[in-house]
């Protein structure tokens, strides 16, 4: 899905990474996600969100809120030596520490401000938004945000946080695979 929007103030347009359930639009389910490992998604996330365009040496941010970064795994938070910021209004002590973990932020606008530096100082490759529900509400009706990458998955697991709705601004660009999971059950799409 895209929006039109245009780069202001030397800040970057920022994507978004989510997969959902089709019907129920669940994204989580007690600090995980709702259904068993999608190999094909999560090597697709990985691919998508952690592959510089052109220089290495030019840093990926993934901005995530305190409890989907919880949950990310050593492996996900080193992959592509990708950099992270976390937001959390409580700068809860007990936040994982990370070596590639920029800065906690108190709000999505500090986070973004923290990237608009990095972006006028040229060491911004691109920015991804990770989640969850409050990030993503927040960061959808933002002006600088550009694409959603919404993976669908094809059966409602049972939930307890949700993929907000959005509006007709987005359209959706490009439609990719039908895949039908491991355990023949259902399909996601990506
Ligand atoms: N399917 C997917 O694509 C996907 C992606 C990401 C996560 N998930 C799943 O979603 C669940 C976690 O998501 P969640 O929504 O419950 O939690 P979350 O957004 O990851 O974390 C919530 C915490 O982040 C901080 N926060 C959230 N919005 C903020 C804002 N606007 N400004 C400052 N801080 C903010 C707050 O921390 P403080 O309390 O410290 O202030 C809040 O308590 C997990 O089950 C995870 O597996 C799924």
């Amino acid at each position: 899905m895209e929006q039109n929007v245009s780069t202001t103030n030397g800040i970057i347009t920022f994507n978004m990474m989510a997969a959902m359930c089709h019907n129920n639009r669940g994204i989580g389910y007690q600090g995980d996600l709702p259904w068993p490992k999608l190999k094909a998604d999560f090597e697709y996330y990985l691919k998508t969100t952690s592959t510089h365009k052109k220089d290495s040496s030019l840093m990926i941010v993934h901005v995530h809120g305190r409890k989907s970064w919880a949950g990310c795994t050593d492996f996900q938070a080193s992959y592509g030596g990708v950099y992270h910021i976390v937001c959390s209004q409580s700068r809860d002590p007990s936040i994982k520490t990370h070596p590639n973990l920029l800065t906690v932020a108190g709000s999505v606008p500090e986070a973004l401000e923290y990237i608009a530096d990095l972006n006028r100082n040229g060491k911004l490759d691109s920015v991804w938004i990770m989640g969850g529900a409050g990030i993503y509400q927040e960061c959808l009706s933002h002006p600088l945000c550009g694409r959603i990458y919404l993976t669908h998955v094809y059966k409602d697991f049972p939930s307890d946080t949700f993929f907000p709705p959005f509006d007709d601004d987005f359209r959706e660009k490009r439609r990719h695979f039908r895949y039908l999971s491991r355990r023949r059950r259902y399909f996601f799409r990506i």
